[in-house]
């Protein structure tokens, strides 16, 4: 068994109405069977938040959203709070995912500061950090990871960091149907867990759990979670189909 509880989280995107939201989490709970050594995590789209989290209540599923605001409430158009977000019954928040960064501009100032947040409200942040392919091919990418890593969550107390979550998404990686290979990924959750360490001590860093993100598939699950710093999936397409999504969990148990 691992020494940290393996997390896989399913992260939906903009993907799924509420109808089909409620009909994907059905079908999921039919076939995770055995919960009892894995996290499991569904992260869907703001509209069926509250949905999900009311089909998975009594079961150990939990629920995450996508993104948040920082500040509490206010007059911020579009925004939604952490508040807001335990309201509708969720533990988990995925921040500084590549799509946010590449798309809505997103740094590694205002990743810290929602993960700030997001801990301050008691939601764990599943914080994500990963290189484009030009910068792992031309460019220091492990100096730009460890950066991103740092200034996430830069300020953030040692009894905190060991809430969050963090998330190793190559950008080549993602919905390319090219993941890293276990070595490639293992390479960079080593360096990641150096870093921590660096920032809170050895004790603190050995009890941070690293996702792997990027093409997870139940093919290559389980060799990539046999990895010893790898401790877990965030899983975006695959996770939209509840059979691969519960055997990518059983490769995780
Ligand atoms: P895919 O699993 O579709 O490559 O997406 C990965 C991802 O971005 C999860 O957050």
């Amino acid at each position: 068994m691992k020494i940290r509880r393996p997390i896989i989280a399913g992260n939906w995107k903009m993907h799924r109405t509420l109808s089909e939201a409620e009909n994907l989490v059905k079908g999921l709970l039919i076939e995770l069977t055995d919960l009892s050594d894995t996290d499991v995590v569904l992260c869907p789209p703001f509209t069926s938040l509250a949905k999900v989290a009311d089909l998975v209540a009594k079961t150990p599923v939990r629920v995450g959203a996508q993104d948040m605001y920082w500040e509490k409430e206010g007059a911020f158009t579009g925004e939604i709070s952490a508040t807001m977000l335990r309201d509708v019954f969720c533990r988990y928040v995925i921040l500084g995912h590549s799509e946010r960064r590449q798309y809505f501009g997103e740094t590694n100032a205002l990743v810290n500061r929602k993960a700030k947040a997001a801990l301050a409200a008691s939601l764990r942040p599943i914080v994500c950090v990963g290189e484009t392919l030009d910068q792992r091919e031309k460019q220091d990418f492990k100096g730009i990871l460890r950066t991103q890593l740092r200034e996430s969550l830069e300020g953030i107390s040692v009894e905190e960091i060991e809430e969050a979550i963090v998330a190793y998404e190559p950008v080549w990686a993602i919905g390319t149907g090219r993941n890293a290979t276990p070595a490639q990924a293992q390479e960079v959750h080593a360096l990641l867990r150096a870093t921590l360490t660096d920032m809170t001590g050895a004790k603190t860093a050995a009890k941070i759990r690293i996702q792997y993100g990027g093409s997870v598939k139940p093919a290559n699950a389980a060799e990539l979670l046999a990895q010893p710093d790898i401790d877990g999936a965030l899983v975006g397409g695959a996770s939209l189909d509840a059979r691969a999504f519960a055997a990518i969990v059983k490769a995780a148990t």
